[in-house]
């Protein structure tokens, strides 16, 4: 059965979905940074569907989703005086925290580690309706290793016979994951660069550590090699790769406007110049490429600086996974 969608910004759709998520279903709702694929955090049940909806394996733990930063407590452990220099700024919005995990939060949440992560995220609908239906599980709402959805079609063409409602809250405003942040630390450790820069971060905390090797050592289990993937090879533009002389080619450029002949499509992801406006448009990009049936997609690359890290940790990760790399 395919599952209902209902507009996200209506009171009653947001009822209706609480009721479901309160049953242990399973709702499907936008947020700035990409469509979550939420559950009730505290009934087992309910998010071991989520694993089973996105064939994730079990040692991949999920996020907590909460309305405010006073909710934390409901969660996470002990207090961590670095959460007063950052949650005031920075919640709601794209950062997550990995914190010391409270009794009470389902091992399957957190894969059994002893850590938790719990973000706010900057959206109204899905504020309303963790506010209603309390502190929600969840993953981004795509199968496992593909890259995340940002419009509710996206969610209804993947997971749309595997999730009881949908909120359509149009596309999401980051586009790009939230950044996880691990406070288990000091100094903290960025696990996944995301929606809040490490500029940002460092700028509040002083020093930050790159996580050094995420391709090779899954901190973040969703930091595994191969996630994001589309079906279509990827191929990182520079280093010797270019555009191959047979077969169907399509480019991913940022703003340039030279150098696309002979591609059979090409998206351009920020015609502004902005970084900002590439992240926001990346996922759906891929995905318009990747249902063309071509046999290469070649993606130019942008400097891994601000927001341009996380754009460039999605492509490389992109191309390994898509063998095309
Ligand atoms: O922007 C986002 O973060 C979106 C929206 C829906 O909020 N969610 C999202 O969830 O990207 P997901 O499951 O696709 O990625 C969550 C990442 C995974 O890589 C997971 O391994 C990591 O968070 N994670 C969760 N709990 C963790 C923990 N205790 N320690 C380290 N990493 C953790
Ligand atoms: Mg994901």
């Amino acid at each position: 059965m395919k599952a209902l969608v209902l507009p996200a910004g209506e009171p009653d759709s947001l009822k209706r979905a609480a009721e479901v998520l309160r049953q242990g279903g399973l709702v499907a709702f936008p947020t700035e940074t990409v469509y979550g694929l939420g559950a009730d955090a505290f009934n087992p049940r309910a998010v071991a569907r989520i694993f089973e909806a996105k064939q994730r394996p079990a040692f991949d733990p999920l996020i907590v989703h909460l309305a405010s930063a006073p909710d934390l407590p409901r969660v996470a452990a002990g207090s961590d005086a670095r959460l007063a220099a950052l949650t005031p700024l920075l919640w709601p919005g794209p950062l997550t925290l990995v914190l010391p995990r409270a009794d009470g939060v389902p091992d399957l949440v957190c894969a059994g580690l002893p850590s938790v992560a719990a973000r706010v995220p900057d959206h109204p609908a899905a504020l309303e309706l963790i506010r209603l239906a309390g502190p929600l599980a969840a993953p981004s709402a795509n199968p496992f290793g593909y890259a995340s959805p940002t419009t509710a079609a996206h969610v209804a063409d993947q997971l749309g016979d595997r999730v009881d409602l949908i909120l359509d809250g149009g596309p999401c405003r980051v586009g790009l994951e939230s950044t996880i942040l691990s406070l288990l630390t000091e100094p903290a450790r960025l696990l996944r660069p995301g929606g809040v820069t490490l500029e940002t971060l460092r700028g509040m905390l002083g020093r930050v550590d790159l996580d050094e090797g995420p391709l090779a050592r899954p901190q973040a289990p969703g930091q595994m090699e191969g996630h994001y993937a589309t079906r279509t090879p990827l191929q990182l533009a520079g280093e010797g790769a270019g555009k191959p002389s047979r077969g169907r080619c399509g480019l991913l450029a940022f703003s340039g406007q030279g150098g696309a002949t002979g591609f059979e499509a090409v998206e351009r992801l920020c015609p502004s110049g902005d970084l900002f406006e590439a992240a926001a448009n990346l996922f759906a990009a891929l995905r318009r490429l990747d249902a063309l049936g071509l046999d290469l997609i070649l993606a130019e690359s942008c400097p891994e600086k601000g927001i341009g890290l996380a754009i460039m940790n999605r492509l490389k990760r992109c191309a390994k996974g898509s063998r095309g790399a």
